[in-house]
């Protein structure tokens, strides 16, 4: 501080709307945005998701409509998740390595359509295949083992790569896959292909309606706490995000996003890397259902949401509202 009021007035730089975004600190933009999308089966297919109002799951070629849509909005990657049809899920997740399943037929859609005016990030966890609901491999006890699981990951992030995914993305909290994971893409010829851990990720309250939508939910037994961190922890979320990057990831993820600001701040502060957030399902449809109880204008909640995590340290975020915030900051 320089100054005392009264020769400091800290609203004078307030007063005028030219002089506040001239003051501005932190600016959003299209280009910090990733669009998950949820991918189903057949053509010209689109299926609300119920508990997420205003997204829908599409299939491929609606997919596709939804990438040209991204470019077109200036968004640079979007996120692809599968919903499995119910007869394609079993214990051990195995759809998850046919190289025709809906995740590699949507992504090669996509990169034959778009090129690289997109990154596709594919999500790597077998919770969308598993007829348990379950990220990995279960034992006779129902605990999900680690290592057994991560070489199925591994195959399952190399059959996305070779469907052309720019960017693997593992959201199973398994120890030891992004090591893993980074090396079989080396040894495959796939030296470019990125890595986005999900490093800092929950085990949250705040994932429902994504279970809805990638049809998991009612499969899904128990919790994920034997894996997905506990929400009380965060020198532990440093840990976590220390070794991913040992491991080889490219960048990190937070998730959920707005209760784990603190997170997302330390990391940053920390590791001098690109840390992303994930603002998840659950918030999205607090967001909705907020402003459907005229709680506040909906776009007004929304971008601040999305700012605060621009402030916080992050490169980019992950939201559903991802191509609505892309109009809205387009005017
Ligand atoms: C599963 C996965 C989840 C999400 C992304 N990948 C759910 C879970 O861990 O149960 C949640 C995303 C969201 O809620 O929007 N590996």
């Amino acid at each position: 501080m320089t100054s005392a009021y009264p020769n400091l007035r800290l609203r004078r730089t307030r007063a005028s709307a030219w002089s506040r975004a001239l003051h501005r600190e932190t600016l959003l933009t299209p280009a910090d945005l990733i669009w998950p999308l949820f991918v189903t089966d057949g053509s010209g297919v689109e299926e609300p998701v119920a508990s997420l109002p205003g997204v829908s799951r599409w299939s491929v070629d609606g997919i596709v409509a939804r990438a040209k849509e991204a470019v077109a909005l200036g968004i640079p990657c979007i996120a692809l998740f599968p919903h499995t049809q119910p007869g394609r899920r079993s214990d051990d997740g195995a759809e998850a390595l046919n190289p025709d399943n809906l995740m590699c037929r949507a992504t090669k859609a996509i990169k034959d359509a778009c090129g690289s005016d997109i990154g596709v990030l594919t999500d790597v966890a077998l919770d969308p295949y598993t007829s348990h609901g379950q990220d990995g491999l279960l034992d006779d006890s129902g605990y999900v083992v680690n290592d057994d699981t991560v070489a199925v990951l591994v195959d399952q992030a190399l059959n996305q790569a070779n469907a052309g995914a720019d960017v693997i993305a593992p959201s199973d909290m398994m120890d030891g896959r992004v090591r893993a994971i980074r090396m079989a893409l080396e040894m495959n010829a796939h030296p470019n292909v990125q890595i986005m851990a999900y490093s800092a990720k929950y085990a949250s309250a705040f994932y429902g309606p994504f279970r809805d939508a990638v049809g998991s939910g009612g499969l899904l037994k128990g919790d994920k706490k034997s894996y997905q961190m506990d929400p009380a922890n965060a020198d532990e979320a440093m840990r976590e995000i220390a070794l991913d990057l040992a491991e080889g990831a490219d960048s990190v993820m937070v998730k959920p996003g707005l209760a784990y600001l603190d997170v997302i701040w330390r990391a940053k502060q920390r590791f001098e890397v690109p840390v992303f957030a994930y603002q998840v399902s659950g918030e999205y449809a607090l967001i909705e259902a907020g402003a459907a109880a005229g709680v506040a204008d909906r776009d007004a909640l929304l971008m601040e949401k999305l700012l605060a995590f621009k402030r916080a340290g992050c490169s980019g975020v992950l939201t559903y509202h991802a191509a609505h915030a892309a109009r809205l900051l387009n005017g």
